[in-house]
C-alpha cells in the first residue's frame, strides 16, 4: 500500500510560539484533508533547558545533544509530555485526528557509548548518561494508525528496555523516518535551512549533498544544534526518503509550497550533487 507518508520533525523552539503552531497546524490539517499521511516528531530543547534551570540544574550540550544525567532525564521526559498533549490539543483544533505517544511504545533504543573529544587542545571522554539513538522501529504501530487517518505525535523518549532513554528529536526522526519507510522527512526549525554565516539569512544554502555535510561540519559552518539535525538529515537520504529538507517554521506555509509545489524555500539535502535522486512533481 502507498501510504505517501511524510514526517514532519518540529523543533524546540517551534512548538513553544502558540499562534505560529496554529497556522502550522492548519497546513497540516490541508495535508491531511489532501489524503497525505503524516507522522510527527516533535523535540522541546528550549523548554527542557528552562525547566532544568528551574530546578537548579545546568544544561551541558556536547555537539547539539543534551548530556542526560537522571535528574535531567526526568526534567525530558515531563517537559516533552507536556509538550505533546498541547500539539495534541492544537491539531485537534484543526480538526485533525492526533494520537500523542512516546517513542517507546513502538521503538527500541540504545545508550550512546562514551566518546572522545578534543576541546581546546585536550582529549577527554564523554560520557552522554542517558542519551540514546533509535535501533528499532515497529513500523506496523504506526502504520495502524495512519491508515485510520489519524496523526501520531511522537516525543522521543526511547527505552533500551531497562531504563527510558532521552533521544535527541532529529535523531529519533530520522530513525522512524528510516523504520517506516518516509517518502519525506521535513525538519521543521528555527532558521531558513543550513547558513554559510549565521547572523546573515539571505546565506542560506539552497541544496546540500551528502559530501557536502561532512565538509561543512568540519569546516566549523555547521555547530550546535544543526550537527544531529544534518546527521539525522543523511540518515533518511541513505534509508532512501525521495526528499530530506529543512523549513523554516516561521513561515508556515513554506511546508505546502516547499514540498508540495515543488518550490524549495529551505535547504535540500541529496544524495550527490547534481543528481537530486528525485523529481519535483505536484503528488497531491
Ligand atoms: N550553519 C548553520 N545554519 C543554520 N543553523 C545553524 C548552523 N550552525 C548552527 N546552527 C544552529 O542550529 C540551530 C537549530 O538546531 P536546534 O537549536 O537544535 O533547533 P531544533 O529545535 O530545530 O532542533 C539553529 O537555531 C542555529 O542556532
Ligand atoms: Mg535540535
Amino acid at each position: 500500500m502507498d501510504r505517501r507518508l511524510y514526517l514532519l520533525k518540529f523543533g524546540g523552539n517551534t512548538v513553544s510560539d502558540a499562534e505560529g503552531l496554529r497556522r502550522l497546524f492548519g497546513e497540516v490539517a490541508q495535508l491531511v484533508s489532501r489524503g497525505f499521511s503524516i507522522v510527527i516528531v516533535h523535540g522541546g530543547g528550549k523548554e527542557i533547558s528552562a525547566e532544568m534551570e528551574k530546578r537548579g540544574l545546568k544544561p551541558v550540550m556536547v555537539a547539539g545533544q543534551r548530556k542526560t544525567d537522571i535528574a535531567a532525564l526526568d526534567c525530558v521526559e515531563t517537559v516533552l509530555r507536556a509538550i505533546n498533549g498541547r500539539l495534541v490539543a492544537a491539531l485537534e483544533a484543526e480538526s485533525v485526528r492526533a494520537v500523542g505517544m512516546p517513542a517507546y511504545f513502538f521503538t527500541e533504543s540504545r545508550r550512546r557509548e562514551p566518546f572522545r573529544i578534543c576541546e581546546d587542545g585536550v582529549e577527554k571522554e564523554v560520557d552522554m548518561g542517558y542519551l540514546g539513538d533509535v535501533t528499532d522501529v515497529d513500523a506496523q504501530t504506526i502504520y495502524d494508525i495512519v491508515d485510520e487517518g489519524i496523526v501520531p505525535v511522537i516525543y522521543p523518549v526511547g527505552s533500551d528496555g531497562v531504563t527510558h532513554l532521552n533521544v535527541n528529536a532529529d535523531t529519533m526522526a530520522a530513525g522512524i523516518a528510516a523504520g517506516i519507510g518516509c517518502r519525506e522527512m521535513i525538519a521543521i526549525t528555527d532558521v531558513p535551512g543550513i547558513l554559510r554565516d549565521l547572523h546573515d539569512p539571505s546565506s542560506k544554502i539552497d541544496r546540500v549533498s551528502l559530501s557536502d555535510i561532512d565538509r561543512l561540519i568540519s569546516d566549523g559552518t555547521i555547530s550546535g544544534g544543526m550537527i544531529p539535525k544534518v546527521e539525522a538529515c543523511r540518515r533518511a537520504v541513505l534509508a532512501g526518503a525521495e526528499a530530506v529538507r529543512m523549513v523554516d517554521g516561521k513561515n508556515p506555509e513554506n511546508i505546502v509550497i516547499d514540498v508540495f509545489e515543488g518550490k524549495p524555500r529551505g535547504t535540500l539535502i541529496v544524495r550527490r550533487r547534481g543528481l537530486n535522486g528525485f523529481q519535483y512533481s505536484k503528488r497531491a
